[in-house]
């Protein structure tokens, strides 16, 4: 292995280690946890500010403008699409997502939680050359499935993982040092 990929490899299962481990509050960790319910209106707009309050004083720049993106598209997702296992649904009930917010000094973790075990379909690759994209017209471009897309873009990292007794959590990581594998 040559030595920038085993860089990349230690830096990869470095980012992996932390977003396992709770962060330590008394160590350089912070972590937030934010619950919403689909059905109350607005839960993009709070998971965006959310977002920013988070980060505020600590990152700046592009990484809020990129963060409060993706939680919103993860959020707009379950809004739009998940529905809860049978074994989760209450009739008449709310769509409970649970937002994770973990913070180092080198990544910055969101977490989408909810209550549908379905895997969220995440574009492998690059759905359009960028060399077509100007000679095509407006109608042939994709009119969805486009949020997982912009997310893997501005994210390093982009997965979900299944949760214990049902649903699932849509993850993106940042990496705050400048470092973009892509
Ligand atoms: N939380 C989720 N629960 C269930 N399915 C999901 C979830 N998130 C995404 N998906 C599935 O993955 C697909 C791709 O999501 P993506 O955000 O890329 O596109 P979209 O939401 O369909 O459209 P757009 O984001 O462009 O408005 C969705 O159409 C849906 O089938
Ligand atoms: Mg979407």
């Amino acid at each position: 292995m040559d030595a920038g990929k085993a860089e990349y490899v230690a830096r990869e299962l470095e980012a992996y280690a932390h977003w396992f481990a709770a962060p330590d509050p008394s160590a350089s960790g912070h972590l937030l946890a934010l619950t919403l319910f689909a059905e109350c209106g607005d839960v993009a707009r709070i998971a965006r500010d959310t977002t920013s309050a988070f980060l505020r004083g600590v990152v700046t720049g592009d990484v809020v403008y990129d963060a409060r993106l993706a939680v919103s598209e993860l959020v707009g997702n379950v809004v739009n699409h998940a529905v809860p296992d049978r074994s989760r649904s209450r009739p008449g009930g709310c769509r409970r997502i649970d937002v994770t917010y973990k913070l180092y000094p080198k990544w910055f973790f969101i977490g989408v939680k909810d209550e549908d075990s379905t895997p969220p379909l995440l574009p492998m690759g690059d759905a359009l050359c960028p060399e077509l994209v100007g000679e095509l017209t407006e109608a042939v471009l994709p009119d969805s499935g486009r949020g997982l897309m912009i997310t893997q873009q501005i994210a390093a990292a982009v997965w979900w993982t299944p949760e214990e007794g049902g649903g699932k959590t849509v993850w993106c990581r940042f990496d705050l040092d400048g470092y973009r594998p892509r």
